[in-house]
């Protein structure tokens, strides 16, 4: 298999496997489980949340009770061994940590890490009970190291709850990276500004290139920042070099001798050939990948009393009939979700 751009391996036969590692047409395998708990978010970034946004409601949620069993499901029955919390912003939900204790007891049976995708925000008030209850390592957004465009790209997002949040998380000692999504004419701007940054402050940093998820239909390749254009612009400051592509999704640099900078170019240099995640939607749908036209119900079956066989055999029929992914679309699809609903 390639390490970057189109899945080539032909199918190994009709119908998906009905034991062994859960795997699509395209022999890849997943491993890496991603939940969404909630599609709202106290921040609005114009590139994932509808300008007025209709919150679900709470009884089309999965109930942390049913989030257990499809967890329970995805490791004991089908190879998953990392665990993803997004939403929206995961920490909108009450007694999250209390699921991720529920997870946590669940490592014996094959779960080997627990993360999370969030704002921040919340986590002044929850990373010492997130780091008790067993997360081990948590993804925050900052897109801006200035107030200013901070505010304007997460619609009156305040850069100190952020940063509050930021250290809040390291004192309570949990692992972090940070993402930034680049749009042109957003924050280019902050491209050197926030890599300096995470560099003195000596916490990893990912940028990712727009991908066309919004919900506003904002997207247009013209307002995508691609990887190259992101480097160019940070080595007329600074030193960097290219490290060898690994299987994760980012590309990472040297920068400056020491720091490792990621960059995630879903757009430019998709990595879909070696994907290895599954997402589950705070109403239950499995969504083999971000770029699905379709997904499947999965909590349904779950509330009319489906056994495990049941819904290992819906799980592993939808992933099978996994696309090839972004390199497929190669644009902007309708979709049924946009990311607050999906989790990035
Ligand atoms: N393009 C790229 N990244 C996005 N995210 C949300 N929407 C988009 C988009 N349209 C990112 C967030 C966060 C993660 C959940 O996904 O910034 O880091
Ligand atoms: Fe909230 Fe994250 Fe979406 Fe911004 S990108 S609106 S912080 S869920």
């Amino acid at each position: 298999m390639s390490n970057s751009g189109e899945p080539t391996i032909v199918s190994r036969g009709a119908f998906p496997p009905t034991a062994g590692p859960l795997v699509d047409r395209f022999d890849r395998s997943k491993h890496k489980l991603r939940l969404s708990l909630t599609d709202r978010c106290n921040f609005r970034c114009h590139y994932c949340m509808p300008e007025d946004p209709e919150w679900l409601p709470k009884e089309a949620l999965l109930s942390f009770e049913e989030l257990e069993r499809i967890a329970r499901l995805f490791i004991t029955r089908l190879g998953i061994d990392n665990i993803r919390l997004t939403g929206g912003e995961p920490l909108m939900r009450r007694g999250v940590a209390d699921l991720v204790a529920r997870l946590d007891a669940q490592r014996a049976e094959g779960l080997e890490r627990i993360s999370m995708t969030s704002n921040g925000v919340p986590l002044r008030k929850h990373a010492d009970d997130l780091v008790a209850a067993g997360l081990d390592d948590i993804n925050i957004s900052i897109d801006s190291i200035d107030p200013e465009r901070f505010r304007a790209m997460t619609g009156g997002g305040e850069l100190d709850a952020v940063l509050g949040g930021i250290r809040a998380a390291r004192d309570a000692g949990l692992a972090m990276k940070l993402n930034a999504v680049v749009i042109r004419g957003d924050n280019e701007e902050d491209i050197v500004p926030l890599t300096e940054w995470a560099m003195s402050e000596g916490v990893s940093l990912r940028f990712i290139e727009f991908m066309p998820l919004d919900a506003r239909g904002g997207w247009q390749p013209g307002r995508v920042v691609p990887e190259r254009e992101i480097i160019e612009r940070l080595a007329e400051r600074h030193h960097v070099e290219a490290l060898s592509r690994t299987r994760e999704p980012a590309t990472y640099y040297r920068v400056d001798g020491d720091y490792r900078l990621g960059v995630i170019s879903t757009v430019s240099n998709p990595f879909c050939s070696t994907c290895d995640r599954v997402r589950v939607t705070a109403t239950g749908e499995i969504y083999p990948c971000l770029f699905s036209p379709v997904n499947t119900d999965l909590k349904t079956p779950l509330r009319d009393g489906a056994s495990d066989d049941d819904l290992e055999h819906v799980v592993r029929g939808a992933v099978w009939r996994k696309g090839k992914g972004f390199v497929e679309s190669a644009g902007y699809v309708q979709r049924a979700i946009t990311m607050h609903g999906l989790g990035g």
